[in-house]
């Protein structure tokens, strides 16, 4: 079953088109990566997936439906890290889950419950009543993984997971997204990590200049081209990825 269908997508910002002609979709329970440099256009299919940013032309269908017509229904089901942390500073970190849960119609008990569960998931329970000013950086991406998982959704889309964390925490983004890709969910995630796409990745498009140049499954890559993504990366476009 697909869960992701993009067809032709085209995506213009005034004169810039950031995305041009972008087709590819995402299986039930697979893990698909969007890798290129910087300004390649991976965070703006992102954003017309999760509903963020209309599509200039081109289909996107979620779960069999339209993101222009079905959009509320769509965005339930599905959970959304950004590339930019936009957490309320103000707030706790409890408090932050309990008001992105309201979004979905989450009572503030079982918001609370939730919360707890998915906190030391992250191995974030201590902490919950911590002014989210006070995290750490790589505290405050787990916090956006949280976040995303509050209302159990059953495609996560993650722009940049481990950007800026330490090798530890990154390792246990990459367990936990393991978890998941184990509990059956589908994760879209874009990434500079070649190691984090070799790892977690079933199936890549590397993406350059707002097209999709290559789009296979990791390890067909892998064999085809040999040595890891970064190879793959300079024999499909001849160009070095810059980072
Ligand atoms: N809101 C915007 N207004 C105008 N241009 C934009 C906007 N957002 C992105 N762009 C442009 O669209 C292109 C693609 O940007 P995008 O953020 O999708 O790249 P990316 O692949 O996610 O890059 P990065 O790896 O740096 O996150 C770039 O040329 C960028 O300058
Ligand atoms: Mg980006």
């Amino acid at each position: 079953m697909k869960i992701v269908e993009v067809k032709n997508l085209v995506k213009n910002y005034n004169s810039v088109r950031a995305v041009d002609d972008v087709s590819f979709y995402v299986e039930k329970g697979e893990c698909f990566g969007l890798l290129g440099p910087n300004g390649a256009g991976k965070s703006t299919i992102i954003k017309v997936i999760y509903g963020f940013s209309p599509a200039t032309s081109g289909s996107v269908r979620i779960f069999g439906m339209d993101i222009r017509s079905q959009a509320t229904k769509i965005k339930r089901k599905i959970g959304v890290m950004p590339q930019e942390e936009n957490l309320d500073i103000e707030l706790s970190v409890m408090e932050n889950l309990i008001v992105y849960a309201r979004f979905f119609d989450i009572p503030t008990k079982k918001a609370k419950i939730l919360a707890e569960q998915l906190l030391s998931f992250m191995g974030l329970e201590e902490k919950k009543d911590a002014n989210v000013r006070s995290l750490s950086g790589g505290m405050k991406k787990s916090l956006l993984l949280v976040r995303a998982l509050i209302n159990d959704p059953d495609l996560i889309i993650l722009d940049e997971p481990t950007v800026g964390l330490d090798p530890h925490l990154r390792q246990n983004v990459w367990e936990r997204l393991s978890d998941l890709k184990k509990m059956g969910k589908t994760l879209i995630l874009t990434t500079h990590y070649m190691e984090e796409a070799e790892r977690l990745c079933d199936r890549v498009a590397i993406m350059d200049e707002g097209k999709i140049v290559i789009i296979d499954e990791t390890k067909a890559l892998l064999q085809k081209y040999g040595g890891n993504l970064e190879d793959v990366y300079l024999k499909v476009t001849g160009k070095r990825l810059k980072i």
